[in-house]
């Protein structure tokens, strides 16, 4: 299963269907014939390229016609987020308007991160992108949701020393301005950053024992289209058709059937 289903397959069960999709030179062809423009899924994916890695933040200047002045949320490509409450609280956090919002998740190794500190009655003080010595052990997980400013914000940063428009230069900026809501995903939720061979072999442990012992799929586009009423039963068909000669396809297949 491609890495790009997980942080999609969150986008659709938060309810969001309008989708730019920010890749690398020369992947657009990889992205037309696994995902195309979205139908399949009931969706609308648009895709733009970042020419040179210039951070994360960069993807607010990329896609400022794409949002049009509107609320926005921007999901990593190599995160993975799973947890029962975990989408409730995005979904609310998506529905507030004119409100952004961070989430914070409690790791071990901070300091590879965004580091939220904490000031007063738990008030975020700042955010430090990888400090040295962390401040706290929350670091800033790879989804935010940002009100219309966030393009105006976004052209006000410069290059950080690793030559990026950081990400948490723009938090900081709304924390400045008193703007920033901070949530932390809790205990029975589960955040990895796939960044690192090893982290990726890790969120694939995780989720390969989940898998098999529910027998059901996490991040499946498929299925959560299907579910949200985006996509019919024939079109579901369709899908699982295209890949019934192994497990992906028969996962699918097996949701009609059960439903019969
Ligand atoms: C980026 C952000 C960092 C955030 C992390 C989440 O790190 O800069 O603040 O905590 O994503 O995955 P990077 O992927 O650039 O190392």
């Amino acid at each position: 299963k491609p890495l790009i289903y997980y942080p999609l397959t969150t986008l659709m069960l938060i309810g969001i269907k309008n989708i730019l999709i920010i890749i690398n030179p020369g992947e657009e062809k990889l992205f037309q014939k696994l995902l195309g423009d979205g139908t399949k899924f009931g969706i609308n994916l648009n895709y733009k390229v970042q020419n040179e890695p210039e951070g994360i933040a960069q993807a607010f200047l990329i896609a400022d016609n794409f949002l049009n002045g509107d609320n926005s949320v921007l999901i990593l490509g190599d995160n993975i987020f799973y947890g029962d409450n975990l989408i409730k609280k995005l979904r609310e956090a998506s529905n507030k308007d004119n409100s952004s919002t961070i989430f914070g998740y409690e790791v071990k190794d901070p300091e590879r991160y965004g580091v939220i500190e904490f000031g007063k009655d738990n008030i975020v003080k700042s955010i430090e992108e990888k400090p040295l010595f962390p401040k706290s052990k929350y670091a800033v997980t790879g989804i935010y949701f940002y009100d219309k400013n966030v393009v105006n914000y976004a052209k006000n940063i410069s290059k950080s020393n690793r030559g990026e428009l950081e990400i948490t230069d723009l938090n900081n900026i709304y924390i400045s301005k008193g703007k920033l809501e901070t949530e932390i995903f809790g205990r029975g939720s589960a955040w990895f950053d796939t960044g690192t061979h090893d982290s990726l072999l890790e969120a694939s442990n995780f989720i390969y024992t989940l898998e098999k012992r529910q027998s059901l799929k996490i991040g499946c586009p498929e299925e959560v289209a299907w579910r949200n009423n985006w996509i019919n039963n024939n079109q579901l068909k369709t899908l699982s058709e295209a890949s019934i000669k192994n497990e992906y396809g028969k996962y699918l297949r097996d949701l009609l059937l059960s439903q019969e």
